[in-house]
């Protein structure tokens, strides 16, 4: 697979803050929140969602409810789902469980969606060439098209949990790093890529239990219903699938052929 110029991590929500103070008009994005927010979009993709609305807040989610009339609301809080008592009356259709967006659920439906971490990174992506959504789910798909287009930039952008950097979103961009990797020679390599890349190298033949060490999997540990969501996201290439947020802010499955020039 052939990839050119540069390859950069971002692991934390402080990082992608400062995203609108850069150019990203050369810069191919792909954000992953591998538990769960990305997994669970992909998979609604996947099970024939029409599209997926990213909202950064909870009243944004509200609110888009006019421009999308008939969409479901979702979306989790703490890592449970949207009720009544956080949004002044309503509770959200679906959580954020990957397993709950499958079959007549969704498909054909437009869903919109807020969680705590994913969708604020799709929004800071916004400017950039491309952003795509990327997870283990749709790993192989992601890098082949990522591999086509060759961006003159790339910039692997971790959700994170909470404040912090999260562990399975590093390994996540250390995988597709490790796919792009010998396109990239010769070209700059962020140390932050080579650390993510290393890290997934160490742990790759053991990504379950990388997965349970880190603290968004021990917190889904305390619900018993979405404690399988974990093996759940560490499944590789279950779906043959290109995510992309599109201008209008909707996540669509993508084209895999490259932009016209
Ligand atoms: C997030 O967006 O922060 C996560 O998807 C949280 C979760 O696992 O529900």
């Amino acid at each position: 697979m052939s990839l050119h110029k540069s390859l950069e991590v971002l692991f934390t929500p402080a990082e992608f803050a400062l995203l609108a103070d850069r150019d990203l008009s050369e810069t191919v994005c792909v954000v992953f929140d591998v538990l769960r927010a990305t997994s669970t979009m992909v998979t609604a993709l996947a099970h024939g969602a029409a599209s997926i609305v990213p909202a950064a807040e909870i009243a944004d989610a509200l609110g888009f409810r006019h421009q999308y009339p008939g969409a479901l609301l979702a979306g989790e809080r703490g890592g449970t789902r949207i009720q009544a008592h956080l949004t002044g009356g309503i509770d959200f259709d679906l959580g954020n469980s990957p397993r709950e967006f499958l079959g007549d659920k969704v498909e054909g439906k437009t869903i919109i969606m807020t969680t705590t971490n994913g969708t604020k990174a799709l929004h800071a992506c916004r400017g950039a060439r491309r952003v795509l959504v990327g997870s283990f789910l749709n790993l192989r798909a992601t890098a082949q098209s990522l591999a086509m287009e060759a961006p003159a930039h790339l910039l692997l952008i971790c959700g994170g949990t909470g404040p912090h950097a999260s562990y399975e979103d590093t390994l996540c961009a250390g995988a597709l790093s490790e796919l792009l990797w010998e396109g990239c020679a010769g070209q700059p390599i962020a140390d932050s890529a080579l650390i993510a890349r290393n890290l997934y190298r160490r742990d790759k033949e053991h990504l379950s239990e990388a997965f349970e060490q880190s603290s968004n999997a021990q917190n889904l540990q305390k619900h018993p219903e979405l404690r399988d969501d974990i093996a759940f996201c560490t499944q590789h290439d279950l779906f043959d699938l290109v995510a992309e947020m599109m201008p209008d802010g909707q996540v669509v499955p993508a084209r895999i052929s490259p932009p016209p020039a």
